[in-house]
């Protein structure tokens, strides 16, 4: 049976293919389009995922959208007129977005791909999030999470998954929280609050979170409240999101957290004002994690499961992932690695196929590679057109010499295989660095990412050496199999990892299976014997407002356009050339 599961029209979409129930292909629409977070109806994503199959679309058997539109449509007018006349800014913008294209989504994948109308199948946001938190991991039986903004009406639900191998699946659903109550706009608003961008700017409130003291979390308690019943209800004085799209907070809040900060303003942590962000920041993560927190402890006495499966795009949260793995009586916690709505185009295709049409339950392969792959001789052909000499090697020369550049210092661009899903490069489209230096940091900052300096890089370590350098606690080398969870650095180690540790001393740390990723494994093993540290810098391949690179010709251009000085895609290799003839020299040496 062949399936696509298409999200699409909010942030982030994507597209995925699933043939008997395994995913041959799945990308996001910016890796293809180039445009970060696109949102468009992702036509490329679908067209390379059906091509990389040899498949029309009419040998699908179904689409399966992301979500239902006529409910998410019908949350936009209740809202839009329950606010009215307050919100008719709000109102018209819903009806000409929703009405341009949102709920004609139907005609819209029949028009653009020419499948039968009885063929398009609808799943809702949250059992999208759920079904790609729940089956794509390696458990049977396990609770779900899922936590995001919005999608139809609800904003967190919880529920339990059981799976039989060969045998059916269920993914239940049991409660909910409804728009506008939504830990993802609590969030969201302090995004805006703090001068981010929405829907990109989380990680660097995370990160921010980080030089703060949690002062206004009383302040923070009084904007979101929790009830009786366990969950939380937002008090909709302090927002605006509910009824314009102009402003997500009201003057209220402003009254009680002081003046916001503008984009263009820098944030000096010498300062008042400063410390004022960064104390905002840790007050509202604080709170998040408690909410998280015992919600998840909640959920674990009610249902008894060990194991817990989050999704949506508050999963991406690794600061409060650790606590609830530490702090909620489940045992092990799996995020996947793309828990947020790009990842809803295969948690749709999954749901369709295991819960809809009754598929037999397989294991799903444990890593996130069903993008485009590398492919040999492309390095060669597009940078000797520009003049650059570009070496083929086999891998351990490759790998070896890669390890020495590493070694001596240079950025190095590591393109290796089909490209990640999901937000984070985990070993196929990263930029690796040595992880010792500050130095090393602000450099990737000032030439190449062009970043606030309060956003941390993460490491990369072999998982079987992992808890030598990083304090993980039981269940935590599989949080950080994806990068989704930050943990304490070891005091003892904090000096040589000073890349990649952060100013509270924790990273958020990707442990290695070699069997996910050899050539990265073995690369950061050779690094290991050359310096005695076989950790690295690994921070994803793209310049700042840049999607990540997914094609050879994306990660040429990044490397000319950047400080990297290397660039390794698969088994070719070219070097900048400034740093051509120190290489020759070290030959010759
Ligand atoms: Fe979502």
């Amino acid at each position: 049976m062949k399936i696509l599961g298409i999200s699409a029209h909010y942030h982030d979409s994507a597209a995925a293919l699933l043939i008997d129930g395994l995913p041959v292909a799945a990308v996001q629409e910016e890796r293809m389009s180039r445009r970060k977070n696109d949102a468009a109806f992702p036509l490329a994503a679908i067209e390379w995922c059906l091509e990389s199959a040899g498949l029309e679309p009419e040998d699908l058997d179904a689409v399966v959208f992301y979500e239902r539109p006529m409910l998410k449509f019908e949350r936009i007018l209740t809202t839009a007129l329950r606010a009215f006349p307050v919100g008719r800014q709000a109102f018209v913008h819903a009806m000409r977005n929703s009405l341009g294209e949102k709920i004609w989504v139907r005609g819209i994948i029949q028009a653009q791909l020419g499948v039968s109308r009885r063929k398009i199948l609808f799943t809702e946001h949250h059992q999208s999030h759920a079904a790609a938190a729940f089956l794509t991991a390696p458990t049977r039986e396990a609770a779900i999470l899922t936590t995001d903004g919005v999608g139809e009406w609800a904003t967190l639900t919880v529920g339990r998954g059981r799976r039989t191998l060969g045998g059916p699946t269920a993914v239940d659903l049991i409660r909910e929280v409804r728009w506008p109550h939504s830990l993802g706009m609590l969030y969201s608003t302090f995004t805006a609050f703090l001068g981010f961008a929405v829907n990109e700017g989380e990680y660097k409130v995370m990160g921010l979170a980080a030089y703060g003291t949690p002062r206004f979390a009383d302040a923070v308690r009084k904007v979101i409240r929790r009830t009786a019943d366990g969950a939380f209800s937002l008090d909709l004085g302090y927002f605006e999101f509910h009824t314009t799209v102009a402003q997500s907070y009201s003057r209220a809040f402003i009254d009680l957290f002081g003046p916001p900060r503008a984009a263009w303003d820098p944030i000096d942590l010498a300062t008042d004002e400063g410390r004022r962000f960064a104390d905002i920041a840790a007050s509202v993560q604080l709170v998040l994690e408690e909410i998280l927190v015992d919600m998840a402890r909640a959920l674990q006495r009610e249902t008894g499961l060990s194991d817990l499966c989050l999704g949506g795009g508050v999963a991406l949260n690794g600061v409060a992932n650790a606590r609830i793995l530490a702090e909620s009586g489940f045992e092990r916690l799996f995020v996947p690695p793309a828990p947020g709505d790009a990842g809803c185009a295969l948690g749709a295709a999954l749901y369709a196929d295991r819960v809809h049409f009754g598929n037999p339950d397989q294991d799903f392969p444990d890593h996130p590679f069903w993008g485009p792959a590398v492919e040999a001789g492309e390095l060669t052909r597009i940078a000797s057109e520009d003049g650059l000499a570009v070496e083929t090697l086999d891998d351990a020369a490759l790998i070896a010499r890669t390890a020495q550049d590493l070694a001596a210092g240079r950025i190095v661009g590591w393109m290796d295989g089909a490209g990640e899903l999901g937000p984070r490069a985990l070993g196929a489209r990263s930029i690796l660095a040595a992880p010792h230096s500050a130095e090393t940091r602000d450099r990737l900052n000032r030439d190449i990412k062009y970043r606030e300096e309060f956003r941390p890089f993460a490491p990369v370590v072999p998982a079987e050496l992992a808890e030598r350098y990083f304090e993980l606690p039981p269940g935590g080398v599989r949080l950080a199999r994806f990068m989704s969870g930050v943990f304490p650095v070891r005091p003892a180690w904090r000096a040589r990892l000073a890349a990649v540790t952060h100013v509270d001393g924790t990273a958020r740390v990707q442990a290695l299976e070699r069997e996910m990723a050899p050539r990265l494994h073995d690369l950061i093993m050779a690094y290991g014997k050359l310096t005695g540290v076989p950790v690295l810098l690994n921070t994803s391949f793209n310049l700042a407002g840049e999607p990540i690179v997914s094609r050879v010709a994306e990660g040429y251009s990044t490397f000319r356009r950047s400080g990297i000085d290397v660039l390794a895609a698969g088994r070719e290799r070219v070097v900048k050339r400034a740093f051509a003839k120190v290489s020759i020299e070290e030959e010759i040496a």
